[in-house]
């Protein structure tokens, strides 16, 4: 029974995802692959053990930047994405509306905006507002082609952009709400 216990919570915490879609609201012409690469995309930017898996998303001049820190390329975008997991800190982004904000022959620009989760070793969650853009390039050119929503990361996201955050400090003065507790549950669901 405890060994059973013990591998259910083993498994209960692999599954912790860096992305929640409870409050996605997807707006006409997001393609349905836009989801899973999404999801694919966030979670390896959030996972600490993934390096390459993440970076390998960007082409050589990609760049990633939250509000006025640039980081470009692979190497800089390692490196803030270590600062933005420093401390064991856990994020899970809430996306809720998501629109395509720009489309052109060469890419797709989309943009989802949420809540991001932050907590910390010691369960301190607190939440902070956001607003990002995802530049994602396209094989085919062409106005009408879709961009590449390949889940595998395959250079075609030219720029991931945090626009918005607010508070910009974390933790910040929101606690987690109500959805945290649902949440919780699930996770103790997965446990039974
Ligand atoms: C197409 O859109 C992307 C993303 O906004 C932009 O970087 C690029 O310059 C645009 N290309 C043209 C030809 O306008
Ligand atoms: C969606 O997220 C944005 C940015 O955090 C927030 O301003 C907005 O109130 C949220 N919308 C809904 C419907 O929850
Ligand atoms: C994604 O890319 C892989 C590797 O190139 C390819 O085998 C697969 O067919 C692609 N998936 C889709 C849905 O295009
Ligand atoms: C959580 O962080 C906030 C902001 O730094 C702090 O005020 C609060 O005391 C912390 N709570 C715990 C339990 O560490």
């Amino acid at each position: 029974m405890y060994a059973q216990a013990l591998i259910s919570l083993v498994l209960a915490t692999r599954i912790v995802a860096a992305i929640e879609f409870a409050d996605y609201d997807p707006q006409p012409g997001v393609q349905a692959e836009f989801k899973p690469f999404f999801e694919a995309l966030v979670n390896a930017a959030e996972d600490p053990d993934v390096t390459m898996g993440y970076t390998d998303y960007f082409p050589a001049d990609g760049l990633q930047t939250t509000l006025s820190l640039h980081c470009v390329g692979a190497a800089g975008i390692q490196k803030c994405k270590d600062g933005f997991l420093a401390d064991g800190r856990q994020l899970v982004h809430w996306p809720n509306i998501t629109f395509i904000a720009g489309n052109n022959e060469t890419a797709t620009v989309y943009e989802a905006q949420g809540r991001i989760k932050n907590t910390y070793i010691g369960g301190n969650c607190s939440q902070i507002y956001y607003k990002t853009q995802y530049t994602v390039l396209k094989t085919e050119k062409g106005v009408d082609a879709a961009p590449n929503l390949n889940t595998t990361a395959q250079q075609q996201v030219y720029w991931y952009h945090d626009y918005y955050i607010n508070p910009t400090t974390v933790p910040s003065n929101i606690p987690c709400d109500s959805r945290t507790k649902k949440r919780r549950f699930v996770e103790q669901e997965w446990m039974a």
